[in-house]
């Protein structure tokens, strides 16, 4: 098979118009905007809009928008107790699959795909998301559930259900940038696996399942967890060095480093160096941001000529573990971010569908006799 490429490495599986990656001069775009200015000057709520109707929102779309999806934000009583029911030991990424799939059983249209349904169905995951894990997480402390504030923005609000208490301006502004720059990123894995599904003409709540099972992998969505367990095994700054260079010497790799497409800095990872130097020392873990850019310093002596650098995992850990969410939050934090873009990806797989479905080189024999079973 002349054009076969492990891991369809360099493969063009879709046209989009929704994010442009150039990954040697790292550079990202949603809808032909620089990354850097959406985290600057946008929200979460409004880099949603633009991927999905392909161009910004005037003021009285945006505060449209914004109040449909607060209007959202409750779960139905079903949902809502099916969380309490769930056990506490539970990894949140198995719980924001599961409710996630859930929806659609509530849903009396699950599987109608015209655009205007899976648009509003996407509304209600976008909003739901974050209620569902703030609700997980009391059920499993044993806490009283905080009811969602619809005054709030989506990042915000989700600070105040897990914590019960409005969070720093500084810490929503993180937290809604952390979504922002999560949002979209070309055809990465749960990407392709949401326009994969959605692709058979299925519906929304199973293509979103998918690409939620696809993000918690420790290769994707799932090394932010990685790299925060990676920090809390350094004992010191000083240690840093030995720690790498030995995981090195092992060939191990280092999670929250290197990507397929990037072979220059992830702009999304500069954008989280300086957020996460300014949480670090604003909420007294300066330490915790010193032992990041200590490993990065080893990693860029010893890597960078490579093309491997930072990636958008490496410096969320910090951030995250700043803004005070549980590890095992970090990467559904990731998820409700993608949903946004998933989202997206699957209203233009619709628009304009093929179903997805490639080619394999068969490598085994042929012609082989089939054995009774007492001869084997
Ligand atoms: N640490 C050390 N070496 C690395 C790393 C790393 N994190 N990443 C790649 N390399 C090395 C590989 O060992 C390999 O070296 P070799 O040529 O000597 O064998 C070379 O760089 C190429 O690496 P591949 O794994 O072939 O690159 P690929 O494009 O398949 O992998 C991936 C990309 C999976 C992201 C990889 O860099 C990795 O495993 N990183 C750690 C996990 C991680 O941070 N994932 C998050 C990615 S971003 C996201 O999904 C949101």
């Amino acid at each position: 098979m002349a054009n076969y490429s492990k891991g369809l490495e360099g493969v063009i599986a879709a046209e989009t118009k929704l994010s442009f990656i150039d990954g040697e001069k790292g550079v990202l775009e949603y809808l032909g905007i620089p990354i850097g200015e959406l985290a600057t000057y946008s929200t979460f709520e409004e880099t949603v809009f633009l991927l999905w109707n392909g161009r910004l929102p005037t003021k009285a779309e945006l505060e449209s928008f914004n109040a449909e999806i607060r209007k959202r934000y409750d779960l139905g009583k079903e949902v809502a107790r099916m969380v309490l029911d769930m056990p506490q030991t539970a990894e949140p990424m198995h719980v924001i699959r599961t409710l996630v799939s859930a929806l659609g059983l509530y849903d009396p249209k699950p599987n109608a795909i015209d655009l205007a349904s899976v648009r509003d169905k996407a509304l209600t995951v976008l909003a739901q998301t974050p209620t569902m894990l703030a609700y997980f997480q009391h059920h499993r402390k044993g806490t009283p559930i905080v009811l969602p504030d619809r005054n709030l923005g989506l990042a915000e609000n989700f600070l105040y259900m897990l914590n019960g208490k409005r969070p720093t301006p500084t810490m929503a502004k993180a937290l809604d940038v952390c979504l922002v720059l999560h949002t979209d990123h070309g055809l990465n894995n749960s990407t392709f696996s949401a326009r994969s599904v959605i692709s058979t003409e299925s519906d929304l709540y199973s293509a979103l399942t998918a690409a939620i099972g696809s993000l918690r992998g420790p290769l994707h969505g799932g090394a932010n967890e990685g790299v925060m367990k990676m920090l809390n095994q350094i004992p010191s700054v000083d240690a840093a060095e030995a720690f790498i260079q030995d995981k090195l010497a092992k060939k191990e790799k280092i999670p929250g480093f290197g990507h397929r497409v990037y072979k220059s800095y992830d702009p999304r990872a500069k954008h989280l160096k300086v957020l996460a130097k300014q949480l670090a020392e604003d909420t007294g873990n300066a330490g915790l941001y010193e032992k990041s850019a200590r490993i990065e310093a080893v990693m860029e002596r010893e890597k960078a000529a490579k093309g491997i650098y930072p990636n958008v995992d490496f410096y969320s850990a910090t951030t995250y573990h700043c803004i005070g969410l549980p590890l095992d939050l970090f990467t559904p934090m990731f998820v409700v971010g993608r949903v946004g873009g998933w989202s997206a990806h699957i209203l233009e797989q619709l628009a304009d569908n093929r179903l997805y479905r490639p080619d394999v080189d068969y490598k085994g024999p042929h012609a082989v006799s089939y054995t009774p079973i007492e001869k084997r």
